[in-house]
């Protein structure tokens, strides 16, 4: 057994945590703080709700909101030329995964030069950024303890990842209670996109018996609460635990990477807008059915413990295939799409082909994939997806 291990800087949780950026941005005597947020935040108050915290004497905050869903190279370049007019010394990120990434991304382009464009691929960046502290409104992409920051690049549609140890945030503040303002399409798709990094995190070939224990008490805790934080927002249990449940899984992808779900999931964002959460929870069933016959321990763990279910005497095949189904039925109870056709983005057969080459081209997740998957495979997911 072999393995190495890492986490972001030092993350509080907590019912009212956010308010901790106070202190921190005094003790890091931050003078030019920006918050890098999006719209919704700005416009339910959330960003000037944190901006105030952090406004002190003679500390300055400025609040960039324009990041979009899947957030481009062009957005994260704008964040960081007003990061750098003002010589800003702390970034915040506010949001979801988008603005996360984004605030991740921001931190080092103010201290090193050219677009984001130049540092997409891994371990390209070559001076730490400034400190970043990073405060989740979602529960679910796990952005708060990565060092990864996915951005596309308007020009071509293609996705790629600042990878670097320089983007894993100083401070993550996990506060539930942002999270209650979720409407529940939101809840249910970031839910499942945690649910996807603990699943592909636990059947990684990278897997170890660290990250491991993260995905499994992830998984446990989405089986167990993602229903209810989706129909019943304002239950704090709920949210408190979902919110766990999605740091784990941030630990667990961060440590052990994701699989092919994840790849087969980028084409439908960055050639149909699919949102990330949205594509992940519609694949998972599809690819766990394919790969529980290559892992059918950890897929029939995995089962159980999204279930509660024991499965008795079932063999371990049976109780693997098993997964699908619940993935499924779980996707149905949220009312997500769980086929492309429902997804009414004009996904047709004949688009297939460049979907696979594309997720195909995603080689990490795909290495860690416990089956390994060709260009074929790829087109027959699809291709059972769709209707
Ligand atoms: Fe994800």
């Amino acid at each position: 057994m072999q393995f190495q291990m890492h986490m972001a800087g030092r993350v509080f949780f907590g019912q009212g945590a956010s308010a901790k950026v106070k202190d921190l941005a005094d003790s890091l005597g931050a003078k030019r703080v920006v918050v890098v947020t999006d719209k919704t935040m700005q416009e339910l108050g959330v960003a000037e709700k944190i901006a105030s915290f952090v406004r002190g004497t003679g500390r300055e905050v400025f609040i960039f909101d324009e990041v979009e869903p899947e957030p481009s190279v062009e957005t994260t370049d704008k964040a960081a030329e007003l990061a750098r007019e003002k010589s800003c010394d702390l970034v915040v990120g506010l949001g979801g995964g988008s603005s996360m990434d984004v605030a991740k991304a921001v931190s080092v382009l103010v201290t090193n030069e050219g677009s984001a464009a130049k540092y997409q691929g891994l371990g390209l960046v070559k001076k730490p950024g400034v400190p970043k502290i990073m405060i989740p409104t979602t529960a679910g992409t796990g952005s708060e303890v990565t060092f990864t920051a996915v951005l596309i690049r308007r020009s071509d549609g293609v996705k790629g990842g600042i990878n670097d140890d320089k983007l894993y945030p100083d401070y993550s503040l996990l506060d539930p209670e942002l999270t209650v303002s979720m409407p529940p399409y939101v809840t249910a798709s970031t839910g499942m996109d945690a649910l996807a990094h603990a699943l592909e995190a636990y059947t990684s070939r990278q897997a170890s018996p660290f990250s491991d224990m993260f995905a499994e008490e992830a998984m446990v805790r989405v089986g167990r609460w993602l229903r209810v934080a989706t129909w019943n927002g304002s239950d704090m249990e709920a949210r408190s635990e979902m919110m766990l449940a999605s740091f784990y899984g941030g630990v667990a992808l961060a440590n052990a990477g994701v699989g092919a779900c994840h790849a087969l999931a980028y084409p439908l964002g960055g050639m149909f807008g699919v949102s990330h959460g949205v594509a992940n929870a519609l694949l998972l069933p599809y690819v766990a059915r394919f790969n529980s016959l290559a892992a059918p321990a950890k897929y029939a763990k995995a089962a159980k413990l999204l279930s509660g279910i024991s499965y008795g005497n079932l063999g371990i095949h049976e109780v693997a295939l098993a997964c699908s189904e619940i993935l499924d039925e779980m996707v149905m109870d949220l009312e997500l799409p769980n086929t492309l056709s429902k997804l009414e983005v004009g996904i047709k057969e004949e688009h297939f082909e460049e979907m696979a080459i594309k997720a195909m081209g995603v080689s990490r997740p795909m290495e860690n994939n416990p089956r390994k998957m060709d260009l074929a495979d790829c087109v027959k997911i699809y291709r059972e997806a769709m209707e």
